[in-house]
């Protein structure tokens, strides 16, 4: 087994996390879409992103037991959180729900993107799949765009305080 450095450890220990709590966010949508919201479309647009995620994580979970290290302590906290964004954005409405997607991807784009940059030809394989896994949240970002998420007055204070909490849950799952 390859030695992980420190830096590449945490790498694989917050995007573990991220990718479970975009997995999170989808369920917690869904559970609100399966009982006190009716929309068909938003369902099967968020049950096929959720797919993509799945995979993500599936990759991360791999690392992790691969490598051996330890996954954040905050997966706990992170599980809840995460299902009552996406429940509760999803009681507020479509734009409420697809803004939650495009705030989390905005944040994780440039969180891959910095990933990427400081990745090495020693870490190959694991720099291709966070390279493919970036644009899948572009693509992602894109759709939620597409299906109407607004940016436009209260919309903007949700997009700040979702990316604020976003970038604290990632600076802590980097360390702890
Ligand atoms: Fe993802
Ligand atoms: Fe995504």
């Amino acid at each position: 087994m390859k030695k992980t450095n420190s830096r590449v450890e945490e790498f694989i220990r917050v995007d573990h996390a991220g990718e479970r709590g975009a997995v999170k966010i989808y369920e917690g949508q869904l559970l609100a879409l399966n009982t006190l919201v009716k929309d068909e479309n938003l369902k099967k647009t968020i049950e096929e992103m959720k797919v993509h995620e799945i995979e993500h994580c599936q990759f991360f979970e791999s690392e992790i037991k691969k490598r051996n290290i330890k996954p954040t302590k905050f997966l706990p906290l992170w599980d809840l959180l995460g299902v009552g964004l996406g429940f509760g954005s999803t009681l507020l409405g479509k734009k409420a729900a697809m803004l939650c997607t495009a705030s989390v991807e905005e944040v994780i784009d440039k969180h891959y993107q910095d990933q990427i940059d400081q990745l090495g030809t020693n870490e190959k394989d694991l720099k291709s799949k966070i390279i493919k896994f970036r644009e899948d949240e572009l693509h992602h970002k894109d759709i939620a765009y597409e299906e109407g998420a607004s940016k436009k007055g209260l919309y903007s204070i949700m997009d700040k305080i979702i990316k604020t909490g976003s970038k604290i849950a990632i600076n802590i799952s980097e360390k702890i």
